[in-house]
C-alpha cells in the first residue's frame, strides 16, 4: 500500500489544526512513513462558516454517510466531541474495518466497553492520544516508554482552563469569577466552562491515563471529584503568603499499601515542586515509575496545533502498522477484572488546609482546636485574618497528617457551632515527596 487514505470528522479548531498539519508536513510523513498520508474527505454540519484554509482538494460534506460509506478511506478521525453522535459514527466506522483516532476523553471513559470490543471484532485500532493533555505524547509515553516501570504515582494538571483560573487568582490576586470571564474572552475556557471547573475533564483524563498506568480499567464514576469554584482569592493568598503553597487542581492516581488512590480535586502543593511553577494554560504531568524515578511531563494541553499535533501522531502510527501488514491493533486500556481496590476516600491519610469563618470573640479558637483534638487531629500552624470584604474573621490552620474520616467528622461538628458563620472550607495538602 503506498497511499492511506483518511477521513476527518468535524473541521472545529482541531480539525483545521489537522489540515494544516497535514498540508505543511506533507512530504515529511512520506519520508518518515514511507506512505503518502491523504485527507481524503471532510465532514462538518457548518458548510458555511469561513476558514482560513485550503480545502481545495478535499471532499468537503455535511453528509456523514460520505466518509463512513467510502470503502476507500482507512483511518477516520473523530473531532466532534460529545457523547451519541460521536459513539454512533466510530462504531459504524470500526465495523466497516475502519481504524479510528479520537480525542473524546468523555466518549471513551463512558463506552470503552463497547468501543473497544467492536474495534477487537473488526481487528482495526482504536488510539487517543489526543483525549489526555493535549500535545503532550503522554499516553505513548506510559505505555511505550515507560513499559519497562510500574507506574507508582501520576499527579497531574490535567486542565489548562483550571490552571489558568489558579494562576491568575494567585499571581494577579483577582477574584475567580473576574478571572473566569477575563479566560472565556481570551479563549482559554469554553463558553460553557462546567466540565473543567468541576473537574469533570480532569477525571476523564485521569480515566483514562490511570487505567493505562495500573493495568485495570477505572471508569469515570470510581474517581472522587472536586471542582475550583469554591475555591477564594483569600484561600489562594493565605496558601502562598502563610504556608509557602499553590493551589492546583491536581488529578491523582497512585499506589498506596497495594490499594489505588485516585483523586481529582484542588490541592495546595509546595511553591518549590516543579508542578507548582506551571502557570497559565499549561499541563504538566509528574510520573513516577519504579526504575526511571521521577518523570515531568509539560506543555500545552489544548489548543488548535498542539491537539493535533497528538491527532496526527495516532495516523502515523496506524498507518506505519499498515504499511508493515501489522494486524496487532490491540488497544489498551487495562483489564476489566480489578486487581487492586480503589482507596476510599476517608481512608486517606493526609495533611489539611482548613479555613473557618467564625465571630471574632474569645473562646473561639479554643473550642475549635478542642473538637479537632477530640478527633485526634493535630493542629501544626493557625492564623487569624480579616477577610477581604465579609464582617467575619477567618481562622485559617494547617492540621499534621490525620485521616480524612476524621477531619469530616470534625468539620460536621464545627459546622454546626453558632460561632461559624459559613461552611468550612477543607484543602487537601499534598507533600510531594
Ligand atoms: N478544556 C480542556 C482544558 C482541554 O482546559 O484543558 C480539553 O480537554
Amino acid at each position: 500500500m503506498d497511499k492511506i487514505n483518511i477521513g476527518l470528522i468535524g473541521l472545529g479548531t482541531i480539525g483545521a489544526g489537522v489540515v494544516k498539519i497535514f498540508q505543511k508536513n506533507q512530504a515529511l510523513f512520506k519520508e518518515r512513513l514511507g506512505v503518502d498520508l491523504c485527507l481524503k474527505r471532510i465532514v462538518d454540519i457548518d458548510l458555511e462558516r469561513k476558514r482560513d484554509l485550503d480545502l481545495s482538494n478535499i471532499n468537503l460534506s455535511d453528509d456523514i454517510s460520505e466518509i463512513l460509506n467510502d470503502e476507500e478511506i482507512n483511518i477516520i478521525i473523530e473531532l466532534i466531541g460529545g457523547y451519541e453522535l460521536a459513539r454512533t459514527y466510530v462504531l459504524t466506522a470500526l465495523r466497516k474495518g475502519k481504524h479510528v483516532v479520537t480525542a473524546n476523553k468523555a466518549l471513551l471513559s463512558k463506552h470503552w466497553d463497547e468501543i473497544i470490543e467492536t474495534a477487537k471484532e473488526s481487528n482495526v485500532g482504536v488510539y487517543f492520544e489526543a483525549s489526555v493533555c493535549g500535545g503532550i505524547p503522554l499516553i505513548l509515553s506510559i505505555t511505550k516508554g515507560l513499559s519497562g516501570n510500574q507506574i507508582l504515582s501520576i499527579n497531574g494538571i490535567l486542565n489548562g482552563t483550571c490552571n489558568y483560573i489558579l494562576s491568575k487568582m494567585s499571581s494577579e490576586k483577582r477574584k475567580f469569577k473576574k478571572v473566569l470571564i477575563d479566560a472565556q474572552k481570551k479563549g482559554y475556557a469554553e463558553a460553557d466552562p462546567s466540565l473543567d471547573i468541576n473537574g469533570k475533564d480532569s477525571a476523564h483524563k485521569l480515566a483514562i491515563i490511570s487505567s493505562l498506568s495500573f493495568g485495570q480499567n477505572i471508569s469515570v464514576e470510581e474517581i472522587y471529584v472536586e471542582g475550583i469554584t469554591e475555591i477564594t482569592l483569600e484561600d489562594c493568598m493565605y496558601a502562598q503568603e502563610e504556608f509557602g503553597c499553590t493551589i492546583k487542581l491536581l488529578a491523582i492516581g497512585r499506589i498506596v499499601d497495594n490499594k489505588i488512590d485516585l483523586r481529582v480535586h484542588p490541592t495546595l502543593i509546595p511553591k518549590k515542586h516543579l508542578l507548582s511553577k506551571v502557570e497559565g494554560a499549561y499541563n504538566a504531568v509528574y510520573v513516577r515509575g519504579d526504575n526511571v524515578g521521577d518523570l515531568l511531563f509539560y506543555g500545552m494541553g489544548a489548543g488548535e496545533l498542539p491537539t493535533a499535533s497528538a491527532v496526527i501522531s495516532d495516523v502515523a502510527a496506524i498507518a506505519s502498522k499498515i504499511k508493515d501488514s501489522n494486524t496487532n491493533f490491540r488497544s489498551f486500556l487495562g483489564q476489566r477484572e480489578k486487581k487492586k481496590e480503589l482507596l476510599p476516600t476517608d481512608e486517606l491519610e493526609l495533611k489539611y488546609y482548613i479555613r473557618f469563618s467564625t465571630v471574632d470573640h474569645p473562646g473561639v479558637l479554643a473550642k475549635i482546636a478542642g473538637i479537632l483534638g477530640d478527633n485526634n487531629i493535630s493542629i501544626a500552624s493557625v492564623v487569624q485574618k480579616e477577610p477581604l470584604e465579609e464582617n467575619v474573621a477567618f481562622v485559617v490552620m494547617l492540621t499534621h497528617k490525620a485521616l480524612e474520616k476524621n477531619i469530616r467528622k470534625a468539620l460536621v461538628e464545627i459546622n454546626k457551632l453558632k460561632i461559624i458563620k459559613a461552611k468550612s472550607v477543607l484543602i487537601r495538602v499534598e507533600e510531594m515527596e
